[in-house]
C-alpha cells in the first residue's frame, strides 16, 4: 500500500520534524538572547540548588568533598583550574572520570545518580562555581611567602615583622578574598616605586602562594574566606570593567589594545586568590601605561575585584561553538566511530545518534551521563580503551551530532 507508508512516512516526518524544531527552538533561543544576558548566562543553572543536588539526592557528597567538607573517597572539587570552554571543560571532566567514578558507585545502596536536563544544568553552574572558588590556603606556607616576598620588610603580621608599614593582620580578616584582593590592586598604585627601591624588584606570586599567605596573614579566621560561597555579580562587573579596563583591554573584539585581549579566549585564573596575583604581578606594566596614557589608576571598592572575575569567568561558561566536519575527524578518532559507526548513524555496537535532536552543551552532558553505564559496560566487553576528550571537542562533536547525514535531510530512515 504506496498510499498509507507515504502517508504514514509524511505523519512521522511531521513528528521528527516538531521533535527536532522544539529542540532547535532551545538553541535559538540560547543564542539570540540580549548581550548583558549572555554575560551572565551560566546563572541559566542555579549553584544554590546544583550544591542541594550535589549534598543531597544525588549523593555527589558521600565521595566527594568541595573545600573539604565531605568525602574523603574522591577528588575533593574545589579550586580546579577550568580549561576555556569551561562548560565543555566540565562536561569532559564529568565523562573522562566515569570509570573510575563508577569502579566506586557499584559498591553504592543508593544506586547510580539519574540526572534531567535540569539538575545537570544546576550542577554544572555548582561545579563551575566550587572550580574557580579559592582553596583554602596553608598558613605554614604563607609566614614563607611573606618573608620570601619581602612584605616582612615593611609590614607586620599581629605585631610581629617591620614597622614603616600598616599591620596585615587586620585588612585579611575583615575583608576576607575579596577585601584582600581589593587592598592589594589598590596598595599597588602608591607602593610599586617604594617596593621595587627596597626589594630591588616587584614580587611575582604564583601558584597557591597568594592563597597561603591570605591564609597566613588571616590568621586562620581568613582561609574561612574560602569557604565563602562566591559571590561577587558578573553585571556590577561588567560595568566596572567598561569604566576601567576597557580603554586598554579587549573583549571579543571590544576595547582598546594597550593590554592583552580578557576575552574567553585568554587563559585566565580564576579563583579570587589566583587572579588577584595576576593582577598585582602585571601591576607595574600596567601602571606605566596608565600614566603614559594619561588614565587615572582606577581605584576599586567594595567587592570590585570579584565583580570583574564573575564578569570575565562568566564569559568562559558559554556554548562552545563548533565544527561538525572537525566533530566527525574528532568522532573516529577518540574512539566513538568504534561503536557508533564513523557517521554515528549506528553501527554494531551503539545506537545512530546523528541529527536525532538538538543537543546543547547541557543535553550533551545528562546525555552522556545517562548512558554512561551502558557505554562503560560496552567498553569493558570489547576491553577497548575509554575514549577521552578535551574541552574544545565538546563545541565540534555536538555541531557534528546535530547535523544531517551526508546524502539528504530527511529525517526518517
Ligand atoms: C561512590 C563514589 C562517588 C560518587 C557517589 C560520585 N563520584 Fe564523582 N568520582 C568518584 C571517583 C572515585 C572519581 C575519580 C575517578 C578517576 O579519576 O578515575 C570521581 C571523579 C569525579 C569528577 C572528576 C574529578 C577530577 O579529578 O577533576 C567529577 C567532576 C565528579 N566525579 C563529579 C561527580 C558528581 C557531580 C557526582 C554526583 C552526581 C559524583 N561525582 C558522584 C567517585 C564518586
Ligand atoms: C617598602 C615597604 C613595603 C613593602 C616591601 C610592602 N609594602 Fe605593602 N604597604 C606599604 C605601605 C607604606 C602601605 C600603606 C600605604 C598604602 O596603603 O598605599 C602598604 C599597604 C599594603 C596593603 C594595604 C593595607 C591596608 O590597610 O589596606 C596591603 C594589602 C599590602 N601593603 C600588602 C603587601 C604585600 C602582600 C607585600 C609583599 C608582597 C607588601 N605589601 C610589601 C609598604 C610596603
Ligand atoms: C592603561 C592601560 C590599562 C588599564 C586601564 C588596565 N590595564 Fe590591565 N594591563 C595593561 C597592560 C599593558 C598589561 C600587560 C602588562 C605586562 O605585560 O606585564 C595588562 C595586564 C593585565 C592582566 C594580565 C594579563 C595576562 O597576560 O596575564 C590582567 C588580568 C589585567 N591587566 C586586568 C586589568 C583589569 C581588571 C583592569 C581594570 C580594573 C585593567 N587591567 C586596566 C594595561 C591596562
Ligand atoms: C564501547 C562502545 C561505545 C563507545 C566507544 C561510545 N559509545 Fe556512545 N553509546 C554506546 C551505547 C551502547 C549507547 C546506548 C546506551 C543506552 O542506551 O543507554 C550509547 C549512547 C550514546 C549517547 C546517548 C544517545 C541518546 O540517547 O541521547 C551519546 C550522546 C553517545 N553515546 C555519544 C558518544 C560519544 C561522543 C562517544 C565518544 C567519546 C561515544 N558515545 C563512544 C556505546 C558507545
Amino acid at each position: 500500500m504506496p498510499d498509507f507508508s507515504k502517508r504514514k512516512q509524511f505523519i512521522l516526518w511531521m513528528v521528527a520534524a516538531v521533535a527536532a524544531s522544539t529542540g532547535l527552538a532551545g538553541v535559538v533561543v540560547w543564542e539570540f538572547r540580549s548581550t548583558p544576558r549572555r554575560t551572565v548566562l551560566y546563572l541559566e543553572g542555579v549553584p544554590e540548588k546544583g550544591k542541594a543536588l550535589f549534598f543531597g539526592s544525588k549523593h555527589c557528597g558521600i565521595c566527594h568533598a568541595i573545600q573539604g567538607s565531605g568525602g574523603v573517597v574522591a577528588p575533593d572539587l574545589s579550586g580546579k583550574r577550568p580549561r576555556a570552554p569551561a562548560v565543555g571543560w566540565l562536561t569532559v571532566v564529568l565523562w573522562n572520570h566515569q570509570p573510575g567514578m563508577w569502579q566506586q558507585m557499584r559498591g553504592l545502596k543508593t544506586g547510580y545518580p539519574k540526572m534531567n536536563q535540569e539538575e545537570m544544568a544546576h550542577m554544572l553552574a555548582f561545579l563551575y562555581q566550587a572550580a574557580i572558588s579559592d582553596r583554602a590556603g596553608d598558613a605554614e606556607g604563607g609566614a614563607k611567602v611573606f618573608e620570601g616576598k619581602g612584605c616582612a620588610h615593611c609590614h607586620s603580621v599581629r605585631s610581629v615583622g617591620g614597622k614603616t608599614a600598616p599591620d596585615l593582620g587586620a585588612v585579611a580578616v575583615s575583608g576576607g578574598y575579596a577585601g584582600w584582593s581589593r587592598a592589594m590592586w589598590n596598595h599597588a598604585q602608591s607602593m610599586v616605586a617604594p617596593v621595587t627601591k627596597e626589594l630591588g624588584g616587584w614580587p611575582q606570586f604564583s601558584g597557591e602562594e597568594m592563597n597561603d599567605l591570605m591564609a597566613y596573614v588571616g590568621g586562620g579566621k581568613a582561609a574561612a574566606g574560602g569557604q565563602q560561597e562566591m559571590h561577587g555579580s558578573a553585571e556590577r562587573g561588567w560595568h566596572v570593567f567598561e569604566k576601567n579596563c576597557m580603554q586598554c583591554h579587549s573583549v571579543r573584539g571590544q576595547g582598546g589594545n594597550v593590554g592583552p585581549g580578557l576575552g574567553p579566549e585568554k587563559d585566565l585564573p580564576l579563583s579570587l586568590a589566583q587572579f588577584s596575583s595576576v593582577l598585582w604581578n602585571h601591576a607595574p606594566a600596567m601602571l606605566k601605561q596608565m600614566k603614559e596614557k594619561g588614565f587615572a589608576a582606577p581605584a576599586l571598592q567594595g567587592e570590585q575585584v570579584a565583580d570583574l572575575l564573575m564578569f570575565l569567568a562568566g564569559m568562559r561558561y558559554f556554548e562552545p561553538a563548533g565544527s561538525p566536519f572537525l566533530g566527525q575527524r574528532l568522532f573516529t578518532e577518540r574512539g566513538c566511530a568504534h561503536c557508533h559507526g564513523a557517521e554515528a548513524q549506528g553501527a554494531r555496537f551503539g545506537p545512530n545518534i546523528r541529527g536525532r535532536t538538538a543537543y546543547t552543551v547541557v543535553s550533551f552532558a545528562a546525555a552522556m551521563w545517562a548512558h554512561g553505564p551502558k557505554m562503560q559496560s560496552k567498553v569493558e566487553e570489547l576491553a577497548m580503551a575509554w575514549p577521552v576528550l578535551e574541552a574544545t571537542d565538546v563545541g565540534d562533536l555536538i555541531s557534528f551530532l546535530n547535523s544531517q547525514p551526508a546524502g539528504g535531510t530527511q529525517l526518517m530512515p
